[in-house]
């Protein structure tokens, strides 16, 4: 069937797809090892508290990870709060503006003052120069973000953190899986904080872990992790309830069982999503360094509206009413967010974060609904500027 402007479905077409194809949708391992693990915890009676089940989820995320300790928690923003507390931050953090809320949110939420700085608008990571500017004699620490497990510039960053001796924390919940110069992401800085939320690329339901090679520093967090209590009932420090429990717990390990295969089922869409698109004009996939380890979990795309007349907004547009839900990120920006509204100029950030989508991938996404999402997304973009025109005229 020849396409033309009035088959686009935001136009009055029918939608291509009857079943959403929706950015997020979960991969899910073998239901069988996961209710066999479920019928486990049930008989044990034990249903939290570091059971069987979360210690062996923390020794199989710290093999992956490639560190001696992890302490698994009910979510990241928990594990970024405990990652902060035991290495003792305080005052003013430097982070980039171009991250999710729970960023700036876990900082604030334990009294800490979050320092926005801008991010390089080709690949969202923090611009250096602006840091070092930006630290103060409040500052105690840096929180980097591995935007969509793409690490950059780490040792720069390593550097430049140790030359002001500051705290150096990655919040890397896009990151499980990921490698950076050979070394898995999980190893640096002072501790590194993973998501296992349902979204990410393994997932306990909700969950999060901090991983570290600080023997002391994984001490504390673990006991604030438990209400600050040392063996039973001593109290010896502020403390909260992060734990994981043992149902995340079984989920998470279904998930790691299948992780080989979650890479490989990402990986195929990725490299699906770049062949289809290469070379139409004002599109670019965000680039996989496929030399490293990579979970493949976000594919990124960014939309040059100059070059294609049509712009990112519009173009999620025409794909929701083809009934496909890829997602903006990061936007507006933290600096552009009620409780963190900053009055500098945050050019890098304001710019990728109206350019970038994320495109749907995962188990659920199949070869041809890629084809097909491609050839939408090719067709509106070569006639972007009609398309926008017509948006405009039914508006
Ligand atoms: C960059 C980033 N940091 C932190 C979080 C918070 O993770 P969680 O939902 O596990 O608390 C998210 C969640 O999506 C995130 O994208």
């Amino acid at each position: 069937m020849k396409r033309t402007l009035g088959s686009l479905a935001v136009l009055g077409g029918a939608p291509a797809f009857d079943t959403p194809v929706v950015f997020g949708r979960p991969n899910i391992g073998s239901r069988k090892a996961f209710y066999d693990r479920l019928d486990t915890v049930l008989d044990s009676r034990w249903l939290s508290n570091g059971g069987v089940l979360c210690e062996e989820f923390e020794r199989r995320v710290a093999q992956e990870a490639g560190t001696p300790y992890c302490i698994a928690t009910c979510n990241a923003t928990s594990a970024l709060q405990l990652a902060l507390r035991a290495r003792g931050v305080t005052g003013e953090v430097i982070m980039p503006a171009f991250t999710f809320a729970a960023t700036a949110h876990a900082l604030s939420w334990i009294g800490l003052t979050p320092v926005l700085c801008d991010v390089d608008p080709d690949d969202g990571s923090l611009l250096l120069s602006e840091a070092e500017a930006l630290i103060g004699p409040d500052t105690t620490a840096i929180l980097g973000v591995h935007i969509w497990g793409r690490p950059s510039r780490l040792d720069e960053l390593t550097t430049l953190a140790r030359r002001h001796g500051l705290a150096l924390i990655f919040d890397s919940a896009h990151a499980f899986g990921c490698g950076w110069n050979g070394r898995r992401i999980g190893g640096f800085g002072d501790a590194e904080v993973f998501s296992f939320h349902a979204t990410k690329f393994i997932n306990s339901f909700e969950g999060g872990a901090l991983v570290t090679a600080d023997g002391e520093l994984a001490r504390r967090a673990r006991r604030m992790r438990n209400f600050g209590i040392a063996g039973h009932d001593d109290v010896v420090s502020v403390g909260t309830n992060a734990k994981l429990h043992e149902a995340s717990a079984a989920m998470g390990l279904t998930s790691l069982d299948d992780m080989d295969h979650f890479v490989r089922s990402n990986r195929e869409n990725y490299r699906r999503y770049r062949d289809e698109l290469a070379g139409t004009p004002g599109l670019r996939l965000l680039e996989v360094d496929e030399r490293e380890a990579n979970n493949y979990q976000y594919v990124v795309l960014d939309v040059d509206a100059a070059r294609t007349g049509l712009d990112r907004d519009d173009l999620l547009a025409v794909l929701a009413a083809e009934n496909v839900f890829a997602r903006r990120y990061f936007y507006p920006g933290c600096h552009r967010m009620d409780p963190y509204r900053t009055h500098r100029p945050f050019p890098g950030t304001d710019s990728i974060a109206a350019r970038v989508m994320v495109l749907p991938t995962g188990e659920c996404v199949t070869a041809d609904d890629i084809t097909a999402v491609c050839a939408i997304i090719r067709f509106a973009v070569e006639r972007g500027h009609e398309v926008t025109r017509c948006l405009r005229r039914a508006a």
